[in-house]
């Protein structure tokens, strides 16, 4: 399976912040927000990484994540010029995903739940249709909204209604089988002239293909979208990361657990690691490690 990162857009909604920084690069607590869709990833078991960002903030990328090896990754990136819509993500990415199932998720989704990892690895084992989760928010008309019937099958997916049917709004994280970049071909740029990724999911949904996962109160799905969420999420994870002492989204952790690399690539990237709060928490990983003499349940349970 192959996964895409999209990570472009102007980020025009947390200007000043974004007018140097691009968006998916600002922190959330103690990390790049970049780190948490790439652990999610991870957590579904995909290794082949496409990161699509604008020209100009390509270089951060690689900067911060390089080729992915040291985390057992292959991570490419390529450029979209202009924010044209999220389903363009299966234009640029048409040679990346090749003939492959795909998982699509957007730069800026943070998805957090015991048991997401589990639900995560079953989506991505689907081999025919979408698969895409939903989940209950109180503002629907800002987000893709679908339309369930009382068994929970998907009736109507509609982008950002001004008076929605439900309050379930589609999150940033898709699961496509091998037919995505094809199935782009047939879409329009919608009104405000964007490849619209609901209407890549409506395509799926009227061949009867496309199955929905709710994600009730044991997930949260945070949105970096505005100054307040932004801080939100971050005091978020820096409160679950103080109480439990352990992190979400360490990509060290998950690369290890995943079986991406093993003890010693592990070892070595502890080492490499400042010996700041990161560099302990690696060490101190690494020291349980060796007490257990073999790899830990996952503990980063995000994603
Ligand atoms: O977060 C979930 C929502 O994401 C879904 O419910 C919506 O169906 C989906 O359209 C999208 O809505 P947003 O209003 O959040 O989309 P936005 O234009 O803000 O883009 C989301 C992220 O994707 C943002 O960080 C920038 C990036 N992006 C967006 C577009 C349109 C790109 O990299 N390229 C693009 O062309």
């Amino acid at each position: 399976m192959k996964g895409i990162v999209l990570a472009g857009g102007s980020g025009s909604r947390l200007y000043p912040m974004t007018a140097a920084v691009t968006k998916q690069l600002l922190p959330i607590y103690d990390k790049p927000m970049i780190y948490y869709p790439i652990a999610t990833l991870m957590l579904a078991g995909v290794r082949d990484i496409l990161l699509i960002t604008t020209p100009k903030d390509m270089e951060r990328y690689v900067d911060l994540l390089g080729d992915g090896a040291r985390w057992g990754l292959n991570i490419q990136y390529a450029a979209q010029r202009e924010p044209n819509g999220i389903a363009q993500a299966y234009v640029i990415g048409r040679d990346f995903v090749g003939n492959a199932p795909s998982a699509l998720i957007l730069g800026d989704n943070l998805f957090f739940g015991n048991g997401l990892s589990e639900r995560l690895t079953h989506a991505a084992g689907i081999r025919r249709g979408a698969h895409i989760f939903a989940c209950r928010v109180e503002d629907p008309e800002r987000y893709g909204v679908i339309e369930l019937d009382p068994s929970g099958q998907p009736l109507a997916i509609v982008e950002k209604p001004r008076a929605p049917k439900s309050n379930w709004a589609v999150t940033g994280l898709y699961f496509y089988d091998r037919r995505a970049p094809e199935l782009v071909r047939e879409l329009k740029p919608s009104a405000r002239g964007e490849l619209e990724i609901s209407d890549l999911n409506a395509l799926y949904l009227r061949a009867g293909e496309l199955s929905v996962e709710r994600l009730g109160r044991g997930f949260a799905w945070l949105d970096t979208g505005t100054p307040d969420s932004l801080i939100a999420a971050g005091q978020f994870v820096c409160t679950l990361e103080t109480r439990q002492g352990m992190k979400i989204a360490c990509l060290e952790e998950i690369a290890l657990a995943q079986g991406f690399i093993d003890s010693d690539a592990f070892a070595r990237l502890a080492a490499a690691a400042p010996p700041n709060f990161y560099g302990r928490y690696l060490k101190a990983f690494l020291a349980d490690l060796e007490v257990a003499g073999r790899p830990p349940p996952l503990r980063a349970v995000v994603a």
